[in-house]
């Protein structure tokens, strides 16, 4: 059994699964891949995981804030970055000086973008973005030609792409992303017309590039499906993605503890005999929840976690696996011996996504590259 003894808790992860995975998806939708780091790269970290998408033929880098941006230039990390989100007014000279290109869908971020361009004396590269049913960010498609037409007229803006983003992607009824795309196609055939079709145009995120060829446009924009984790239940990648991602512990102690004996705080577990319990090394503010019901892998088998997780540590009833000793690897997520946790199991457990566990992995957990 392999541990690392230098850590409590890591991450093992596989950089050459996010390149494969990058690679796979520009194959399969022949259009260029945005991948999308935001969020520490979902848990994976942000630099190591745009680098390993470079490597696997990314032509973009998406974040969601202009700090995450710096912070990627700051790794050295180069090429094509887009922010994906709002960018305030004061800071935007940063975003031109590291070469950050800014998502805009308002005159005021325009007139922000031309600003900051004309005091650094830099060329402002604007994304615009349209809202076809999201409702979230973005102006709506009847006013998208003259905005593109507005900023290919501002003076240091150059308008280098539009875009839009699905609400429901991922789901089994096909009515709301077509109803979407619908939209957008209005307004990308209307910018054709008006001579006006910037270079990038892009809409569908690993969902929408999965299960709606229509919308691969010039580029998507991925990021679950590149981290090898399925969209959804109604769209799962195909079989040749690979999961980038485990989570690791280790027990730090093994013990026999009576019967009737509470464990943890609260005593919210009590002992039903005399049971064999492991302490391992993570806990809430690692991202592990604070919920009942984790199962983890120790010694090949899964085994329960009883009582209240810690904010450093919980326990496991290891009475199913009596050779396991201090040391041994407990695998919270991933695969050990004949077992698999995913995220997306994890995802059920807690009442939530994929995405939301792997983004909860904190900071403090060691990331180990392979
Ligand atoms: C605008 C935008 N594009 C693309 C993505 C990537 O989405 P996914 O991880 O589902 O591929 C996101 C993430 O939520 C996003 O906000």
């Amino acid at each position: 059994m392999q541990i690392n003894p230098k850590h409590s808790t890591w991450l093992d992860i596989d950089l050459g699964a996010i390149q494969h995975n990058t690679a796979r998806l520009r194959d399969r939708c022949r259009a260029e891949v945005m991948a999308v780091v935001k969020a520490g790269g979902y848990g994976h970290g942000a630099a190591p995981a745009a680098r390993a998408a470079q490597r696997g033929g990314a032509a973009w880098i998406g974040t969601a804030r202009l700090e995450e941006g710096l912070e990627l230039r700051r790794q050295g990390v180069e090429g094509a970055v887009l922010i994906l989100g709002f960018t305030p007014a004061e800071r935007v000279a940063e975003a031109l000086e590291a070469r950050l290109s800014l998502t805009v869908w308002s005159l005021d971020q325009l007139e922000a973008a031309g600003a900051a361009a004309s005091a650094t004396g830099l060329t402002a590269a604007v994304h615009v973005k349209v809202d076809s049913g999201m409702n979230r960010i973005g102006l709506l498609p009847n006013g998208a030609v003259e905005f593109v037409r507005r900023a290919t007229e501002t003076a240091g803006v150059t308008c280098q792409g539009v875009y839009t983003h699905f609400a429901c992607a991922d789901a089994a009824d096909r009515r709301p992303t077509e109803k979407q795309q619908a939209a957008f196609s209005g307004v990308v055939e209307a910018l054709q017309a008006a001579g006006l079709r910037p270079e990038w145009v892009h809409a569908a995120n690993s969902a929408g590039a999965l299960a709606y060829p229509e919308a691969r446009w010039d580029m998507v924009r991925s990021g679950v499906g590149i981290y090898g984790m399925h969209p959804s239940d109604d769209v799962r990648l195909p079989d040749e993605f690979e999961s980038a991602l485990q989570w690791k512990s280790r027990l730090t102690q093994v013990k026999v503890v009576a019967r009737g004996q509470g464990v943890s705080y609260g005593h919210r577990y009590v002992t039903r005999g005399e049971e064999r319990l492991g302490t391992v090394a993570v806990g809430y503010a690692d991202g592990f929840r604070r919920v009942d019901g984790n199962i983890v892998i120790v010694g090949g088998r899964r085994v329960p976690v009883v009582g209240r997780v810690c904010m450093d540590q919980c326990l496991v009833q290891l009475d199913s696996v009596p050779a396991a000793q201090v040391g041994d690897e407990v695998v919270l997520l991933g695969r050990q011996g004949e077992e698999q946790i995913t995220a997306e199991a994890i995802g059920e457990r807690w009442g939530t996504i994929n995405y939301e566990v792997t983004c909860g992995i904190t900071e403090r957990v060691v990331r180990l590259y392979r």
